[in-house]
């Protein structure tokens, strides 16, 4: 296995998650170039180009992970490069940067310790900020959604993206209480939804979970349209991957592993044609654009789990591009269109 740096020296204010196995996953090479579409603080960048002599081109949407990626050019020079803007577009990004095709992307779904922590960015109500939740900090904030769109729109957004069996109720009350106050804030928001819905009673030996943690989570995927952008870096680095490349991703819940697990499925053609019952060809489809290097995740293991409680329930897939063509994108596209997975 290929040492990483150490993480919590690295990188105070964001402990990269699976760390180690990232790296392994990413074999980097001597006068490779790779691709980090979620730099966030910049822990597994530093540590690919710690691993080898190779390059690597980093991408952020978040004006603030820009910033930090000063110091990383200081210290690795031509070696290091940062682009801001989203991942779903990196085949456009690399081409503007004058890069076609790369020996590795990673990325690293969802949010840094340092988005969450930060109250001002209103990605959470440990601490009251704004409503916003926007990692861009440009676009539609998690305010205007609460505030403007219909109670059903709201019910979908928070059932789809959260997962949340009461998301009816939760919609029918915030609408009702905006007709007399705006929601402005986290803690204002996180306040409504215990009052309606209640604290679930806390079970033996288990933490207990804030009853506006899945509400939370369904705003901040729906403000970035974190699933459709998935769905983008995935073809995008399908498009951009030299043969032999590697596709290694990190996800953090099930929504997002699902989208990546049958993404290398259907592209290394594990997808049969058929139904369950009447299973179709598995030659009938286009060649395999990626192998997979593991039938399953690899998931952190109880020394990480000790160290980073917020790696509990993080998952990577890793798989290696072909020389076959890229497939057709449309489908898998417009499968994620409309809120459904
Ligand atoms: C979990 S953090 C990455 C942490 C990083 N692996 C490290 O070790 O420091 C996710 C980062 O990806 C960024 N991000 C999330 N979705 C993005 C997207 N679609 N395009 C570009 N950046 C994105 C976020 O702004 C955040 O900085």
């Amino acid at each position: 296995m290929i040492a990483a740096s150490n993480p919590a020296k690295s990188n105070p204010g964001h402990i990269p998650v699976l760390l180690n196995e990232v790296v392994e996953a990413l074999a980097p090479r001597d006068g490779e170039v790779y691709v980090d579409g979620t730099f966030g603080a910049g822990g597994y960048t530093r540590a690919v180009l710690n691993a080898a002599n190779c390059k690597v081109i980093a991408i952020d949407r978040d004006p603030d992970a820009i910033k930090r990626a000063e110091s990383l050019k200081a210290e690795f020079g031509e070696r290091f490069q940062i682009l801001e803007g989203c991942f779903g577009d990196m085949a456009e990004l690399l081409l503007a940067a004058g890069i076609e095709s790369v020996d590795g992307v990673m990325l690293d779904i969802g949010v840094s310790s340092f988005q969450l922590d930060e109250a001002e960015r209103g990605f959470s109500f440990q601490g009251d900020g704004p409503l916003d939740m926007r990692m861009a900090r440009s676009g539609e904030s998690a305010a205007d959604v609460v505030n403007t769109y219909d109670e059903a729109d709201l019910a979908n957004i928070i059932y789809d993206y959260g997962e949340e069996r009461k998301s009816r109720r939760i919609a029918a009350a915030i609408v009702k209480d905006r007709a007399t106050e705006p929601f402005t804030r986290t803690k204002q928001l996180a306040d409504m939804i215990e009052r309606v819905i209640g604290r679930a009673p806390q079970r033996k030996g288990q933490k207990s979970v804030h009853p506006a943690t899945r509400t939370f989570q369904a705003l901040r995927i729906h403000v970035n349209d974190e699933l459709g952008e998935l769905r983008r870096g995935l073809v995008g680095a399908e498009a951009v991957l030299a043969s032999g490349g590697r596709l290694v991703v990190v996800s953090f819940h099930s929504l997002e592993d699902r989208i990546v697990k049958n993404f290398m499925a259907a592209r290394s053609g594990r997808v049969s044609g058929g139904s369950r019952h009447m299973p179709g060809p598995v030659s009938a489809g286009p060649v395999p654009s990626f192998e997979l290097k593991n039938k399953g995740a690899v998931k952190p293991g109880d020394a990480e789990l000790d160290q980073n409680p917020r790696a509990r329930s993080s998952r990577l897939r890793t798989a290696i591009r072909t020389d076959a063509p890229a497939h057709g994108a449309a489908d898998f596209l417009e499968a994620g269109r409309g809120g459904r997975h």
